[in-house]
């Protein structure tokens, strides 16, 4: 849907987050770490950690070479040390399958550890400009209000739906602001007490002209 996209890449230009150091580069490895350090936590807190890792190890090889208490040691405060542990094995494994390039085939990308198909594709849009949608929790929040896609979205049935919904949305060019124009309206906008005044979709949002915004998504049946 044109009008989706278009209205979301006007809003990022004025009002989505930009001049983050990850928006700086379209290294993979640099694009790699920032998309996993955001899994689970805020861009405030990120932004030093990130900076601290990549200053420390400054490219695959360098991680992949590290001791894994090392690596640990600068995910230290970030919690979730699973993602650590991960990025370091993944980091491993490019070296060994892939010569330490980051590869660009997202089949190869999904199979490294701690990466799924969403922040395979967040990756490959950032760094290589390919044309792939994301769907994390907070972009699943926008689809089901903004289509009306009920259902628990944990289920697969749901999931499904909101991937095709994704995929439709696409738009032709400007994947990169795209991509970080639906990330950052889920993040600040419709979030799960949305400012539906800001939002460029209201006109075009079912929950919102349905009056069924703290309705969707639907919560986990109990
Ligand atoms: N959350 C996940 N990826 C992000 C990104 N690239 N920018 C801001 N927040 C994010």
């Amino acid at each position: 849907m044109k009008d989706f996209s278009q209205r979301l890449i006007e809003w990022q230009k004025h009002h989505g987050r930009h001049g983050l150091p990850w928006q700086q580069t379209r290294d993979p490895y640099s694009v790699w770490l920032s998309e996993i350090m955001l899994q689970q936590t805020q861009v405030s807190s990120v932004i030093p950690y990130y900076q601290r890792f990549l200053a420390r190890f400054p490219d695959i090889s360098t991680l992949a070479a590290a001791s894994q208490d090392e690596v640990l040691a600068h995910w230290s405060g970030l919690g979730y040390y699973a993602r650590g542990r991960n990025l370091h094995r993944a980091a491993q494994v490019v070296v060994a399958q892939h010569g330490g390039i980051f590869p660009s085939d997202p089949e190869w990308v999904v199979a490294l550890p701690g990466i799924g198909r969403s922040t395979a594709a967040a990756i490959l849009a950032f760094s290589f400009g390919q044309r792939r949608a994301i769907l994390d929790g907070n972009v699943k929040r926008v689809l089901a209000r903004c289509f009306g896609i009920a259902g628990y979205p944990g289920t697969k049935a749901v999931e499904n739906r909101l991937w095709h919904q994704a995929d439709a949305l696409l738009p032709e060019s400007g994947i990169e602001i795209y991509t970080q124009a639906l990330m950052d309206l889920g993040a600040t906008v419709c979030t799960r007490k949305p400012s539906c005044d800001d939002c460029p979709l209201g006109s075009v949002c079912v929950a919102y002209n349905e009056k069924r915004v703290a309705e969707l998504p639907e919560p986990k049946p109990r």
